[in-house]
């Protein structure tokens, strides 16, 4: 069966360069499956939002 979401190496960083730079996400990797029920869980700021949203637009803008 194929992955109806699929996303691999997502990375977001933030100041990058600078020397605040940090990462949220780093090389987040991971597929899903038709009527498959995902539960994202992790402690407030670990970056579950921004994985989201990553996923479902793309980029962040800042
Ligand atoms: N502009 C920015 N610059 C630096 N860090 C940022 C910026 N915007 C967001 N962050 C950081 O990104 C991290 C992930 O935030 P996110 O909202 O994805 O977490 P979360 O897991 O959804 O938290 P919660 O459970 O509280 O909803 C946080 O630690 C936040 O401080
Ligand atoms: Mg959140």
């Amino acid at each position: 069966m194929k992955p109806i979401i699929k996303f691999e190496n997502v990375s977001v960083g933030y100041s990058l360069g600078k020397s605040n730079e940090v990462w949220v996400l780093k090389d987040i990797t991971g597929e899903i499956y038709p009527e498959e029920y995902i539960v994202f869980f992790g402690p407030s700021g670990c970056g579950k939002s921004t994985l989201l949203y990553t996923i479902s637009f793309g980029s962040i803008k800042v």
